[in-house]
């Protein structure tokens, strides 16, 4: 399991603790930034992941901003990216099971840290439904991707 996580200033506080669950349990990690609670522009961080996660090796991606809306509407603009704004463990499980997502977006003022780690092993968990790939082609599609 590799993963890309990235964040804007709203989200830099919830990054640095995820990545401490993952550095106890040793999950792998890249941080593309940003690295302090300077202002920055979620747009260029959500290009980052996306970018990540669609040209290199990683399993997925997370993406972190004030509320997850920003990030995630910026990622979801990198081809292929399928990112998801997921606040809770039923919309982490989903967000996998039926949208195959590979990046999940969260919100640094909007959830806590302990929600955020459960959220990420909920998805972490879950499994994609094949029955569900059709959908996942018209997506590709809209992306004049076919
Ligand atoms: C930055 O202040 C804030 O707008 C951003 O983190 C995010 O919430 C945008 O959607």
């Amino acid at each position: 399991m590799r993963i890309v996580i990235g964040s804007d200033h709203g989200g830099y506080e919830l990054k640095e603790k995820i990545k401490a669950y993952f550095d106890t349990e040793k999950i792998d990690y890249k941080d593309i930034g940003t690295n302090s609670n300077d202002s920055v522009d979620y747009p260029d961080y959500g290009k980052k992941v996306g970018l990540a996660v669609t040209k290199e090796d990683f399993d997925f991606g997370v993406a972190i901003c004030g509320t997850g809306i920003g990030i995630s509407i910026a990622a979801n603009k990198v081809k292929g990216v399928r990112a998801a704004l997921v606040y809770d463990e039923t919309t982490a499980r989903l967000a996998k099971e039926h949208n195959n997502a590979n990046v999940i977006a969260l919100g640094g003022r909007t959830t806590a840290p302990e929600k955020a780690i459960s959220i990420i092993k909920t998805f972490m968990g879950s499994t994609f439904e094949n029955r569900h790939q059709t959908r996942i082609d018209k997506i590709k599609n809209i992306e004049g991707n076919e």
